[in-house]
């Protein structure tokens, strides 16, 4: 039976990653899995315990983890935490292992996203503003090596974005 294809939605936090992913796998009938929820059912505590109690390091270790089982799988949407870059192995796996697309926003876009529910541990900050700014120069550069498409989520619905996906696919 010919191989079914994945697709990896990579990119920063309040990109859209997991409302688009969630479209796109219902339209292309395939499952969807979020690292961070993956992270936060095998562990029975939300990814703030998690940050809590292991630290970053710690959270880092089991989404490497987490990547490595679900890039093995058939037939997936994934859509990865915004760090999950930062490991070598999890971008060598993302790129050999599917169709990794790279969701890209504004700063501004990402903080009315991340404020809205104001759960990523990494922005319980007096200057979230300035978090946002340095990850994206840390880590833009990763999402682009590995991207073998790049769509920006900036001013369309999820929907518009998912089908844009679709289209380019
Ligand atoms: C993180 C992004 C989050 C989550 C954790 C750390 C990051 O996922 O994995 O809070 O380092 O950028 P989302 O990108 O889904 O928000």
């Amino acid at each position: 039976m010919a191989e079914k294809r994945n697709i990896f939605l990579i990119g920063p936090m309040g990109a859209g990653k997991s409302t688009i992913g969630r479209h796109l796998a219902q339209q292309l009938h395939l499952d969807f899995y979020d690292s961070d929820t993956e992270i936060e059912n095998r562990t029975g505590a939300d990814i703030s315990w998690v940050f809590e109690l292991e630290g970053e390091d710690g959270f880092r270790v089991r989404e490497e983890n987490v990547i490595n089982d679900l890039t093995q799988k058939q037939g997936i949407v994934l859509a990865t935490g915004g760090g999950s870059i930062k490991s070598k192995d999890s971008r060598n796996r993302l790129s050999a292992r599917g169709i990794v697309v790279y969701l890209e926003t504004t700063i501004d876009k990402q903080l009315a996203r991340t404020q809205r529910d104001k759960k990523r541990p990494l922005l319980q900050t007096e200057e979230p503003r300035i978090v946002l700014e340095e990850l994206a120069e840390e880590r833009n550069p990763m999402y682009e090596e590995i991207a073998d498409y790049v769509v920006s989520t900036d001013d369309q619905s999820a929907k518009v974005v998912a089908n844009q996906i679709l289209d380019i696919l």
